[in-house]
């Protein structure tokens, strides 16, 4: 398979208003590793597109396997005001909805945090896409590299899907990736004028377990159980828990369904 063309990128992108600097790489190790290294000098907006990570990276240490039939697997260099901050990976799944939806991509839903899911009707859920935002500052620049790990075909063996699954036709890498930054270049705007406050109640509309009964664990393994009432203006996770007044705020954990009490909720 060809290396993606940034030459291809640049025209469907044409018309859009944003200018991306996008390079493309046959292998490295983590897109999101070499833009972090770039972090200080690099103008916003620069792009690293690789075909294959030897050590692709995910949240919370897992890792993101990508081969150039199996997945897009891109990273994006942003400057960013530190009061910005919050929600911007919940901002970036919207981008990626968005997008794939302009191909005519059907039952897509948002995960808290970072996941988009396929959702059909009839089958079980799976993961299509993940996103991974990093951080790094140097003195009081802010800068975000947001990593886009996107499932084209079914990964073997995993609970998760591919973009053949949801697409009636399968775009060209290029007008894929071209269609994900216009729209991320689009989201980022917004949340640079507003913040992700501007964007909440669109991500909760295409939010996979709004009001419905979840469990919460998070790193240090204690597990939450309550209602999932959306989000805040932050992006954290409000959870309704049984015996305590009010939402409760979360910032950081893994949100799983809690089966077949799902549709007593709501
Ligand atoms: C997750 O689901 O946990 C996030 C996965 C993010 C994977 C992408 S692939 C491109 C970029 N480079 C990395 O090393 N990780 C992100």
């Amino acid at each position: 398979m060809a290396l993606i063309d940034p030459a291809r990128v640049h025209s469907a992108l044409a018309d859009a208003g944003f200018s991306f600097h996008i390079e493309s790489l046959e292998t490295c190790d983590s897109t999101n590793a070499r833009l972090l290294l770039r972090a200080a000098d690099a103008p916003s907006a620069l792009v690293l597109v690789a075909d294959r990570q030897t050590a692709g990276r995910g949240r919370r240490e897992r890792s993101w396997e990508s081969t150039p039939e199996g997945s897009l697997t891109f990273s994006l260099l942003w400057h960013l005001p530190p009061e910005k901050i919050g929600g911007l990976s919940l901002a970036i799944g919207l981008a990626l909805l968005r997008a794939l939806n302009k191909f005519g991509a059907r039952h897509l839903a948002l995960k808290w945090p970072n996941d988009l899911l396929f959702t059909p009707p009839e089958a079980e859920p799976g993961k299509l896409a993940g996103i991974l935002v990093e951080l790094a500052t140097s003195g009081k620049k802010m800068t975000v590299v947001i990593g886009i790990g996107l499932n084209l075909h079914r990964p073997t063996g995993m609970a998760a899907a591919g973009l053949t699954d949801c697409l009636p036709a399968m775009p060209s890498r290029e007008d894929l990736l071209a269609e994900i930054l216009l729209q991320t270049g689009r989201v980022l705007a917004v949340v640079e004028d507003y913040g992700f406050a501007a964007l909440r109640h669109e991500w909760q509309t295409h939010h996979a377990y709004q009001n419905c009964a979840v469990s919460l664990q998070d790193a240090g393994c204690i597990e939450v159980e309550g209602v999932c009432r959306g989000v805040d203006a932050d992006g954290a996770l409000l959870l309704e828990i049984p015996g305590k007044a009010g939402l409760t705020r979360f910032f950081a954990g893994d949100l799983s369904l809690r089966p077949k009490l799902e549709e007593n909720i709501r």
